[in-house]
């Protein structure tokens, strides 16, 4: 029993551009993947069991690649079209085990630290729901399509979601079931889920260096930080 985690990596990364070494998650910074490293910053911590990756179909070649010790307590299933549906299938690999708790992590946040995965694996003991999150710093503006800044929105109450976002496992994996079949397919983050289900989600702290990595320019930026730091 006890804290599965859910990595989520069948993404095809295609905002970050066109690259030799495949989608961002594949890609190397500081010299190592940073799926390879996702994945590591929960296998090295002692309150994970389980740990699922989900991966695209064509990208078996690359993980193997990218990950070449995943270690007895990492399976891959495949994804799906969105990171909903890789979620969900992931989850469902994990049905039978059916752990207490589950983690569920983006593939391209390689920064996740042991304090942020205490963090929320301690929210875990209040409640069902726990989003790591920060309070938005940058004065927010609503544009028109033509880019012309229609209004100020207030930033007081609001936060940008990070992962891991930690959950009990039956009532998620309800949550995912029913959004599925209600048809409901475009979710970016398992919260929302949660919250459509009405499942209270409880903010914690999340961590300024956890970043994810969408674009290139974020990918050369990590990678010349780990160039420098050696971490
Ligand atoms: O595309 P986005 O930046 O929202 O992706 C967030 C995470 O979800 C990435 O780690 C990506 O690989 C994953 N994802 C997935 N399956 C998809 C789309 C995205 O696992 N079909």
């Amino acid at each position: 029993n006890g804290i599965a985690v859910v990595i989520v990596a069948a993404g095809r990364g295609e905002r970050a551009g066109q690259s030799a070494e495949g989608p961002k998650q594949y890609r190397r910074i500081g010299g190592r993947a940073v799926l390879d490293r996702t994945i590591a910053a929960f296998r090295d911590h002692p309150a994970v069991g389980r740990i699922v990756v989900a991966i695209h179909p064509d990208d078996q070649m690359l993980f193997r690649d990218a990950v070449a010790d995943p270690g007895r307590q990492v399976s891959v299933v495949h994804g799906g079209a969105s990171r909903q549906a890789s979620t969900r299938l992931a989850l469902e690999s994990l049905a039978d085990a059916a752990p207490a708790h589950v983690l569920i992590h983006d593939g391209v946040r390689p920064f996740v630290d042991a304090a942020l995965i205490d963090r929320v694996v301690a929210g875990l003991a209040e409640c069902d729901a726990v989003l790591p999150a920060l309070a938005v710093a940058d004065t927010l503006k609503k544009a028109d399509g033509d880019g012309c800044v229609v209004e100020t929105v207030p930033r007081a109450g609001l936060f940008s979601a990070q992962t891991p976002q930690g959950f009990s496992f039956a009532p998620i994996l309800a949550a995912h079931r029913r959004a599925h079949a209600a048809g409901l397919a475009d979710f970016t983050d398992d919260a929302a889920i949660a919250e459509w289900a009405k499942i209270p989600v409880q903010i914690v702290a999340g961590a300024p260096d956890n970043v994810k990595l969408t674009f290139a320019r974020e990918i050369a930026m990590a990678d010349e930080r780990l160039g420098t730091a050696r971490t």
